[in-house]
């Protein structure tokens, strides 16, 4: 019974995970080599799946990391149901449209790598609110607008890019 009650509760939990990779999976438009395609299927465990790396104890999601892979589409805002993601690495695909604002829900994120894609919109403020945040790099897309001020209030932040894009307005003098 006990067994049962833990396995419901875990099961549930890390399926929320696989429904927000499968979610963001969706928004994949293009795939050209079929990688998510082929590998992200339901029959496997999505620890297993390509780009993905799991906490040992809880199997739920630290890392997606899809750098280099040819993929373009939108970012799902169902990314912010990874609740334990430390690092997010994109970088050097197609991806297009806006960052969603639900990322800055990520707490656990020490890594946002989306350079080198065609993102555009505003950087979200939420991303001010990332306190483990220790590597930022927005550079190369087409992101308009200000960068919020909160993100110069991260104490966690070691390193930003923010080159190559659109960008306007003023830095905070206390920054
Ligand atoms: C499942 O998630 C809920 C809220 O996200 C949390 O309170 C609960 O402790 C989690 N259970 C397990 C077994 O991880
Ligand atoms: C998906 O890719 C991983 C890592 O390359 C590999 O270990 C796994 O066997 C692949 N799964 C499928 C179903 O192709
Ligand atoms: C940043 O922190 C300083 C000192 O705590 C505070 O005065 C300022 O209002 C903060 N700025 C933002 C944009 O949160
Ligand atoms: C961010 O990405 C660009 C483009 O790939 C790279 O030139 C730059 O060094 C990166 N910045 C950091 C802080 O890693």
């Amino acid at each position: 019974m006990l067994y049962f009650f833990i396995y419901v509760v875990t099961s549930f939990n890390s399926s929320t995970d696989g429904y927000a990779l499968l979610a963001f999976k969706s928004q994949i438009t293009s795939d050209p080599n079929k990688i998510l395609t082929k590998n992200w299927s339901q029959g496997t465990s999505f620890c297993n799946w390509i780009g993905i790396t799991c906490g040992t104890r809880h199997k739920r999601v630290r890392g997606l990391n899809l750098a280099n892979m040819g993929i373009g589409g939108t970012i799902t805002k169902e990314i912010g149901g990874l609740s334990f993601l430390r690092s997010l690495i994109i970088s050097n695909n197609n991806f297009h449209g806006f960052i969603p604002d639900k990322m800055g829900k990520l707490s656990q994120l020490r890594e946002i790598e989306i350079q080198n894609n065609e993102l555009n919109g505003a950087i979200p403020t939420s991303l001010g609110f990332l306190e483990n945040l220790q590597k930022l790099n927005l550079s190369y897309n087409k992101l308009i607008g200000d960068i919020p001020n909160k993100i110069f209030n991260l104490s966690s932040l070691v390193e930003i890019s923010f080159g190559d894009n659109i960008l306007s307005g003023s830095l905070p003098t206390d920054m």
